[in-house]
């Protein structure tokens, strides 16, 4: 039996009708790597109802940080999406997870992938302070239907690269690419069209991807982590094995059934 803490909501924030975000209180003894998940949730019925959950809040932070879609009928969110500060949640104790930078080849240039929630535990990954040591450019790319399903957006786009701290590293280093499905954008269509016909490599400035130089880490839909598994495979990127050996990339299922 995994053991359970008890946090408290600090506070919520709705991005539009099907995303939100929260934040709680933290047991300054609960550690976990950036890009990590635990699984988190509220007692139903005397019960714990819980699901696997990215930490989307930097490891050094006070507080925890999740992003989350609200699923009408879904048996947590259903309950998750009405949380008001002071609120309790449940958290394991055992986080973990394969999006971590020790699960990476040396390399350059690090694209992080995402799809709807997917993109939570790259936030993680970008306040980390280490993954501006380790490459030269990190590049965030985010897959939406709509453009109000872009969350963190203006976070990405113009807070974190005033970061008191981080905010010179961000400016520097970090290239945010939001792309959007199902309405006119900038950058419009999935990522692994993008990434195919080479439209995201033209926009961000680097070269086309390549397994000497590039590292990447995948978080979507089972569809999304399939075809863009094809791709890199096909262009001679190694996944990192199940024997925890660093690879050129690593992948994690963006939990949506909630
Ligand atoms: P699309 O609008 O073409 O389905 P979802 O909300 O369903 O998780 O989708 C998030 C984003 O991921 C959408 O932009 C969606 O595009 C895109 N997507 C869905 N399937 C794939 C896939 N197989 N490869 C890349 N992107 C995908």
């Amino acid at each position: 039996m995994v053991a359970l803490a008890t946090e408290h909501v600090i506070d919520v924030h709705h991005w539009n009708d099907s995303l939100f975000s929260f934040r709680t209180t933290r047991d300054p003894g609960f550690r976990f790597d950036s890009g990590h998940f635990v699984m988190m949730g509220l007692e139903v019925d005397g019960r714990p109802l819980m699901r696997a959950y990215s930490i989307a809040s930097a490891n050094y932070e006070e507080h925890l940080e999740f992003f989350s879609i609200k699923v009408a009928n879904g048996p947590l969110t259903s309950r998750l999406q009405h949380l008001k500060p002071g609120d309790p949640v449940i958290v394991s104790r055992k986080p973990t997870g394969t999006l971590v930078l020790n699960d990476l080849k040396p390399g350059k240039h690090l694209y992080l992938l995402g799809t709807g929630t997917g993109l939570a535990p790259f936030l993680s990954i970008v306040r980390d302070p280490e993954t501006y040591e380790r490459f030269d450019k990190i590049v965030l790319a985010h897959g939406v239907r709509h453009i109000n399903d872009l969350a963190y957006a203006d976070y990405l786009e113009n807070q974190l690269p005033q970061h008191e701290y981080l905010g010179e590293l961000v400016r520097e280093k970090l290239i945010y690419y939001p792309s959007v499905t199902r309405e006119a954008f900038r950058n419009r269509g999935r990522i692994t069209d993008s990434i195919a016909d080479g439209v995201m490599s033209e926009a961000i400035g680097l070269p086309p991807l390549n397994p000497a130089t590039d590292r990447i880490m995948l978080c979507g839909s089972p569809a999304m982590l399939d075809d863009i598994c094809t791709l890199l495979d096909g262009r001679g990127f190694h996944a990192s094995p199940r024997t925890r050996e660093p690879g050129d990339y690593v992948i994690e299922r963006a939990f949506v059934e909630k």
